[in-house]
C-alpha cells in the first residue's frame, strides 16, 4: 500500500478506529486500510513512563500507509506525558490521551478514567503537550467515575479550554467497566455543550448502530473498537453510509473466514508462530461467531499452537459451514 502523509485534516474525519489495548497492534490497523476505510487509526494505550524509559518500543511499530494515526498515551504525570509525547511527533499524525481506561491496574496510579477525579491535571497535560510540540490533541473519557458522579460536561468543558482538537465520549462510567448499554443520549448533552467535535463512542457495530446513534446525539462521527474484531471492513462500511447514504452488506462467511487466516497469517509473520498462534485467540469467537457451534470450534481453535493446524481447522469449519448451507 502506498505511503501516505502523516499530517491529519481533523475536518475529513468521520470515522474512528477506537483504541483497543492487546488488539490494535500494527496488523490490525493494516487490515483495515486493506478494506479501503480512510478512518482515523489509534494505537493501543500506551504508558508515558515506559515510552520515556525506553522510547522504541514493539507497542508504537507503524506502517506508513496507515495515516492518519494517533498515538494514545495514557499517564498521569505532566513531565512525562509531555516528554512522551515530543518521542512520537516525528510519526504521529495526533496524540490522544486516555481519560477512560477503568482496570485496575491503570487507575491506582490516578490513569485513564480516574483522570476524569483531577480535570485539573488533564489540562495542565494538554496544554503541556500542545506547548511542547506541534501536534493536534484530543482526548477520550466517559461518564464519570459512577452514575451519581457524573462529570463528563464539566470534564469536556476543561478540556476544550486546554485546547483539545476534539474529545471522544465512551458513553459509560467508569464502574460499569464494559457493562450495561452505553447511553447515546448523554453524547448529545455534550455535543451540545461544546463548541468543539464530539464522537460517539460505545456499542456501534453495524452502520445501523452508526445511523442511529448520529442521528440521535448529532455528534460528529463515531469512534468503534469491538465491532471491528471479526469484520474489517466495518469502518469502511460506516464512512461510506455517512458520507454517499451507501449501504455495503455485511461480510459473508466466506470472506471473514480469509479476513481470519490473513490476521493469523500477518500476525504470525508480525511476531513469531508461538506468540502471533497465542495472540489471535482473542479473535476466533469474533469471526466464527455467525455459527451455530461456534464455541466448540472456538474451543478446538484455542488448544492449537501451529499455524498450520490452525489453518486446516479453518478449512474445515468452513466446508462443514457451506455444505450446510449448499
Ligand atoms: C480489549 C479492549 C481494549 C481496550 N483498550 C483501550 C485502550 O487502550 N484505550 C482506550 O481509550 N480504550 C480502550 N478500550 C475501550 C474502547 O476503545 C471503547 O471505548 C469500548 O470498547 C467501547 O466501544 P465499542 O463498543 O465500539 O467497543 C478497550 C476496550 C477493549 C474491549
Amino acid at each position: 500500500m502506498e505511503a501516505k502523509n502523516k499530517n491529519i485534516n481533523i475536518e475529513d474525519i468521520k470515522v474512528i478506529q477506537a483504541p483497543l489495548a492487546g488488539i490494535s497492534d500494527v496488523v490490525f490497523r493494516s487490515l483495515i486500510r486493506k478494506y479501503n476505510s480512510n478512518c482515523l487509526m489509534t494505537t493501543e494505550m500506551i504508558s508515558s513512563e515506559m515510552l520515556c524509559n525506553n522510547p522504541n518500543p514493539r507497542i508504537i511499530e507503524f506502517n506508513d500507509f496507515e495515516y492518519p494515526l494517533a498515538f494514545q498515551l495514557v499517564g498521569h504525570k505532566v513531565d512525562k506525558m509531555t516528554k512522551a509525547a515530543q518521542i512520537l511527533e516525528p510519526f504521529a499524525s495526533m496524540i490522544d490521551i486516555n481519560c477512560g481506561c477503568p482496570v485496575k491496574k491503570v487507575i491506582v496510579s490516578g490513569d485513564g478514567s480516574a483522570m476524569m477525579k483531577t480535570p485539573e491535571l488533564a489540562f495542565d497535560i494538554i496544554q503541556s503537550i500542545k506547548q511542547a510540540t506541534n501536534l493536534p490533541v484530543s482526548a477520550k473519557f466517559r461518564l464519570g467515575w459512577t452514575k451519581d458522579e457524573e462529570n463528563f460536561i464539566e470534564f469536556g468543558k476543561t478540556l476544550e479550554k486546554a485546547g483539545v482538537s476534539f474529545v471522544t465520549l465512551h458513553a459509560r462510567t467508569r464502574s460499569q467497566m464494559y457493562e450495561g448499554k452505553a447511553d447515546w443520549k448523554k453524547i448529545k448533552l455534550l455535543v451540545d455543550e461544546l463548541n468543539i467535535p464530539v464522537f460517539a463512542n460505545g456499542d456501534i457495530k453495524t452502520i445501523n448502530d452508526a445511523k442511529n446513534c448520529l442521528d440521535l446525539t448529532g455528534a460528529k462521527g463515531v469512534s468503534i473498537g469491538r465491532g471491528i474484531m471479526g469484520d474489517f471492513t466495518l469502518p469502511y462500511r460506516i464512512e461510506k453510509y455517512i458520507q454517499d447514504k451507501i449501504i455495503i452488506p455485511e461480510p459473508d462467511f466466506n470472506l471473514k473466514i480469509n479476513m481470519l487466516k490473513e490476521h493469523l497469517r500477518l500476525e504470525v509473520e508480525h511476531m513469531g508462530e508461538a506468540n502471533g498462534v497465542k495472540f489471535m485467540r482473542k479473535f476466533y469467537s469474533y469471526y466464527i461467531s455467525s455459527l451455530r457451534n461456534a464455541s466448540k470450534y472456538r474451543s478446538r481453535l484455542v488448544l492449537m499452537e501451529k499455524e498450520e493446524e490452525i489453518l486446516e481447522a479453518i478449512d474445515e469449519i468452513l466446508s462443514i459451514h457451506n455444505r450446510n448451507i449448499g
